[in-house]
């Protein structure tokens, strides 16, 4: 097998990239981390910017025939820092001829996530279901051969850009049996499934490699102690398996249940990070948004919450109104919910949970950032702008700008090499060719932004070089 690879060795295709993969990595490694400490007192005002501060992510499903809409890109790129590609990056749309690939949505998405610091989820490799015609009449080796092929060239061609893959989709049966459900490619052998990630492995061994199913939220259905079974058995074969994705449809054939977070912790108690990869809830109860972001929150390797769309009127249920945004747009109860439940959660805590997975930062080399007097920058123009530490992991640190002086700003923060800023909140980042200055502009979100910087061994604070209105 290839050695899991936890942090990116790779050269990073700009500051901008380098950060995207490294925010992916902050958040889904955070369970590798070492020493718990208070969360900020400050609490984001966007989903992605308080996920970001307890260590996690949240994302969206993503259609590239949408980016166009003004409206829609506003609250994707202020809310979100993950994106899955809704359809663009599924078998038919990546492969829809024998060995022509065609990247042309998928990369559209790709490149508005990655362009604005967001991470992308890929979504899928291998499925029974969207495959392209020509695989759907195949079976036998040839089927095998081709889906293996499917694997290793779309996982190459976004390899460095996709922190996560959902290797494998819905390859278990509905019902009591527990067993895998019958498709063209489960008839080419039952390892399938292992093959398949063997080749995502090989063919990008730095994203973390996910099974993904629905109907696996219920700790007692047989469908999840199915999955549970596989999972368990390929991390005691060696089979390269990082994560197990939940879809979380919740509806009334289909609803929440509180074992839920059973659920959630049972399977991170294997050695896998968990996601929760496609939620929505019929008629978006806030309770019960709320209910599964604290289950998320709960369990230190639920790194990461996915809502299946942004508005009502883009999913693929609208009659069932079941996203945080309503068709025109407006934030609804569930999204207050989930918002105070990303606030009001614990940051990842850091004591590593038992797992096989050996940890990829090293112990701290240097004193870490204290509560030292905040930094005070020379004088900008018509601004000023003072730095604080706030809640630190084994691995990164969280730090807290305060502007004063201008509502329209532009703050220079740099950071010590090999330090690299992971995620950002509340402001629009911009970085220098080294990756290591950062500028933020201010985007309506106030005056007070954060980021994570990756410590990389070395725990030096950042510092505020410049602050100035415009
Ligand atoms: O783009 C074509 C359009 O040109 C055509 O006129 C129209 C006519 O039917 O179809 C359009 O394509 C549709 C596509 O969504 C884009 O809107 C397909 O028919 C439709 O089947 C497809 O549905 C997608 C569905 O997966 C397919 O299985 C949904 O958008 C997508 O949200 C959904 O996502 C899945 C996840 O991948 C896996 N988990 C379940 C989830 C919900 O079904």
């Amino acid at each position: 097998m290839t050695e899991r690879c936890h942090g990116d060795t790779r050269p990073p295709a700009g500051p901008r990239a380098r950060t995207a993969i490294v925010l992916a990595a902050a958040a889904l490694l955070a369970a590798t981390s070492a020493a718990f400490l208070p969360t900020t007192a400050s609490a984001g005002t966007t989903l992605g910017a308080s996920a970001a501060e307890k260590g996690r992510y949240f994302g969206t499903a993503v259609a590239a025939s949408r980016l166009s809409d003004n409206a829609y890109t506003t609250i994707l790129n202020r809310e979100f820092n993950m994106v899955t590609a809704e359809n663009e990056m599924k078998m038919n749309a990546t492969e829809p001829q024998q060995g022509r690939f065609s990247y042309g949505a998928a990369e559209q998405i790709v490149n508005h996530a990655r362009s604005r610091g967001m991470s992308v989820r890929g979504h899928t490799l291998a499925w029974h279901s969207q495959q392209p015609g020509w695989m759907e009449s195949m079976s036998g080796s040839a089927l095998r051969q081709a889906m293996l092929n499917h694997v290793t060239q779309v996982a190459t061609h976004f390899r460095g850009q996709v922190v996560a893959w959902d290797v494998v989709n819905e390859a278990f049966a509905d019902g009591s049996s527990g067993g895998r459900r019958d498709s063209n490619l489960q008839r080419t052998g039952n390892d399938w499934i292992e093959a398949a990630f063997r080749a995502a492995d090989a063919a990008d061994p730095n994203a973390k490699l996910c099974y993904n199913d629905y109907n696996t939220d219920n700790w007692t259905h047989a469908k999840t102690q199915g999955v549970y079974n596989m999972v368990r058995d390929f991390k005691a074969r060696g089979v390269p398996i990082d994560c197990v994705g939940f879809q979380s449809h919740f509806n009334n054939n289909s609803p929440y249940v509180s074992n839920y977070r059973t659920t959630l912790s049972s399977f991170a108690a294997l050695g896998v990070d968990v996601q929760i990869t496609e939620l929505d809830i019929q008629g978006a109860p806030a309770n019960t948004y709320r209910s599964v972001v604290e289950d998320c929150m709960a369990v230190p390797r639920c790194n990461g919450i996915t809502v299946w769309g942004i508005r009502d009127s883009d999913s693929w249920l609208a009659s069932q109104t079941p996203l945080l945004f309503n068709s025109n747009g407006s934030k609804k109860a569930a999204y207050d919910a989930v918002l105070a439940a990303l606030n009001n959660g614990p940051a990842v805590p850091t004591t590593a949970p038992p797992t096989s997975v050996p940890p990829t930062t090293a112990p701290p080399t240097t004193a870490p950032p204290t509560t030292a007097p905040p930094t005070t920058p020379p004088p900008g123009g018509g601004c000023s702008a003072t730095l604080q530490d706030s809640t630190r992991w084994g691995d990164r640190f969280n730090s807290q700008v305060t502007v004063s002086g201008a509502s329209n700003w532009s703050v220079v923060v740099a950071v010590t090499p090999p330090q690299k800023v992971s995620a950002t909140w509340n402001g629009s980042p911009s970085w220098d060719g080294s990756g290591n200055v950062m500028t933020m502009r201010s985007n309506g979100s106030g005056n007070v932004f954060g980021f994570t910087t990756m410590a990389n061994g070395n725990w030096t604070r950042p510092q505020v070089l410049s602050c100035t209105a415009s």
